[in-house]
């Protein structure tokens, strides 16, 4: 890039030395080449034309248009911009942990800018036989996972690597937290997702405390695609392939933009128009509510062991929230009223640094006297519950409903449904 602009700055000011001390014409010069030396690396084309087919007007305008539809353009908002959340809400943290291989930011980034062209784009060279589209991205490597900080990583092809770097299970959000008498002490609890060990007994104890979670988060869109990190039940096989798994997240984020529907290409937004030239009608609809209902029914389950409780807002929109077995100092709470005081409550107040401009994480537990008694389970969990109650959040998190990959979504809610039934 600096090379460029240097060349250009130099041959302008070639150009003016020669016009200022003009002198008698020179003898004729040796006819060029016939230009073929200029093509290499551009698929047999003059760079001129090979260039312009991306940057015309007419193009950056389109994509620039169809960009502004997307939620990666107009959702992030300035509370994402914190520590644990802006390698995937800003596009300062998504180059600092691409570009310095990180799992999170060094800090809060408070004028973090909106993803946008320069956090996917950026060109890697310009010898474009090879692969045109991944040459102008920004991270095609293959993707550790966040999760665990897991050093391992995975190869989900060229462009999915970029958006799975985004679109993956959260993982750590916070690191401290304060106890009652108010000391800062580390926080080793969050997240808390149950994956599957060797020799792994479903019907082991353990116990889900106060300010714990296995929430997922929105983006793990990536695991379901794949048919990893769910909670799988010992001696059960699953299927993680579907018919749409050698298709890329572009294959239908980025289809063919339809500028009536205001979908596809650069919106990201599915243009289900193109899927019916196969399909004939509409196959979204009816994985979305067959799995709605598997989904319904294993938080029912859930409800009636009291692993999870069931709330009804006043609009009628019904929400299913886990219930800890154990207090945050890990006691078992008792199912009927007393007045002995728990750490029933960890709140997150974080406030903000007058002096850094920075967010100072305040995680503070709560002592009282038990409430929920009514719901609460009174012993530990199993595991198996642990893992039907995760895997609940994970499809639930997911928010496709099931369409990045029917086939292991139901049976990851039929057996966790199975196994509640049988034990
Ligand atoms: C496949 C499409 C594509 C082709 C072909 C392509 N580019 Fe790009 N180029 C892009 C995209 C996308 C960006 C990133 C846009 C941005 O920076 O906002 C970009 C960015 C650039 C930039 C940086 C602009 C800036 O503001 O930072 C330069 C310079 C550039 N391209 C030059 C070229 C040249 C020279 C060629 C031909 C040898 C070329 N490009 C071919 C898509 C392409
Ligand atoms: C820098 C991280 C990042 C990358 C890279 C990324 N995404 Fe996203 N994506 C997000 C975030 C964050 C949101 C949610 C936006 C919000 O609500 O702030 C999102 C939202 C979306 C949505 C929802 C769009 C809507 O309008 O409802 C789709 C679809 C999507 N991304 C697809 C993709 C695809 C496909 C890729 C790869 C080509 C990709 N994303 C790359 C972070 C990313
Ligand atoms: C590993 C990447 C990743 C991290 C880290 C992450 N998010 Fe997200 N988040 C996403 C993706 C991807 C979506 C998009 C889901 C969609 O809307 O399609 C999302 C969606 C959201 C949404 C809902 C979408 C909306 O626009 O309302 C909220 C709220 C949110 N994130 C908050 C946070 C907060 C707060 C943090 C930090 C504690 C955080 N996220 C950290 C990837 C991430
Ligand atoms: C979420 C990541 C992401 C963002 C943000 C993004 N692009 Fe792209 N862009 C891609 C991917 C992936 C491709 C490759 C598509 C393909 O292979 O069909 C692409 C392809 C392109 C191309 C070459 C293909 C063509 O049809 O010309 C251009 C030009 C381009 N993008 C411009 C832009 C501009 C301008 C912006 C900002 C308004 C932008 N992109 C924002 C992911 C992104
Ligand atoms: C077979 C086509 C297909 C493939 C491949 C695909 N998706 Fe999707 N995706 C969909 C459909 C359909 C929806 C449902 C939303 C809708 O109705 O538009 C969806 C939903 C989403 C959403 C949630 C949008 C929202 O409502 O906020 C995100 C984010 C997303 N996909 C990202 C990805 C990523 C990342 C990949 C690659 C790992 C991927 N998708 C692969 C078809 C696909
Ligand atoms: C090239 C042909 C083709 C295209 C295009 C195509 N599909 Fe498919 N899709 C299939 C076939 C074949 C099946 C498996 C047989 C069946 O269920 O009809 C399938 C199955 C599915 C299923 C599972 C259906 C079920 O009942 O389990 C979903 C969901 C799906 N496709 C979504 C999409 C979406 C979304 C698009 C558009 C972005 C799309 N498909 C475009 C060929 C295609």
């Amino acid at each position: 890039m600096k090379s460029l602009i240097r060349l250009l700055t130099l041959s302008a000011f070639a150009a003016f030395m020669f016009t200022a001390c003009e002198g008698p014409m020179g003898p004729a010069g040796k006819d060029g080449t016939n230009g073929t030396n200029g093509k290499d690396g551009l698929n047999g084309q003059d760079a001129n034309s090979f260039c312009v087919k991306c940057h015309n007007t007419a193009n950056w305008a389109a994509k620039t248009d169809q960009y502004h539809l997307s939620k990666h353009f107009y959702g992030t908002s300035s509370a994402r911009n914190t520590k644990y959340c802006a390698r995937c809400h800003t596009s300062d943290g998504f180059t600092e942990v691409v570009t310095q291989g990180k799992f999170v930011v060094s800090n809060d980034i408070p004028n973090g800018v909106r993803i946008n062209c320069k956090t996917c784009h950026a060109h890697s060279a310009f010898d474009f036989a090879e692969d045109t589209m991944a040459q102008i991205l920004t991270q095609t490597e293959p993707v550790a996972l966040n999760y665990n900080n897991n050093t391992t990583t995975t190869d989900y092809g060229k462009i999915n690597n970029l958006c799975a770097t985004c679109h993956q299970i959260r993982g750590v959000t916070s690191v401290n937290w304060t106890d009652s008498l108010g000391a800062i002490k580390t926080f080793n609890q969050l997240p808390f997702f149950p994956f599957n060990k060797a020799g792994q007994d479903d019907k082991a104890d353990v116990k889900y405390q106060v300010g714990q979670s296995f929430a997922v988060h929105d983006g793990n869109q990536t695991n379901l695609f794949t048919g990893t990190n769910a909670y799988e039940y010992a001696g059960q096989t699953y299927t993680r392939t579907w018919k749409h798994s050698a298709n890329d997240c572009i294959d239908c984020h980025m289809n063919q933009y339809n500028a009536t529907t205001k979908t596809g290409g650069h919106s990201l937004i599915v243009n289900k128009d193109a899927c019916t030239a196969c399909h004939g009608g509409d196959k979204i609809t009816p994985v979305q509510a067959l799995i709605d209902a598997k989904r319904i029914e294993l938080a029912e389950l859930l409800t009636t062991r009291k692993v999870f409780k069931k709330a009804t807002s006043t609009a009628g929109v019904v929400s299913y929230t886990a219930v800890p077995s154990h207090d945050f100092y890990g006691t078992l709470f008792p199912t009927t009223e007393t007045t002995t005081k728990f750490a029933t409550a960890l709140a997150s107040n974080p406030t903000v640094s007058p002096t850094t401009g920075l967010v100072v994480p305040g995680n503070k537990v709560t002592m009282a006297v038990d409430k929920d008694f009514a719901t609460r389970i009174g012993r530990p969990w199993k595991y198996g519950e642990l893992g039907a109650a995760y895997n609940y959040a994970y499809i639930t998190s997911e928010l496709s409903l099931g369409v990045h990959n029917p086939v292991y979504a139901l049976q990851l809610l039929q057996k966790s449904i199975d196994w509640l039934k049988s034990n």
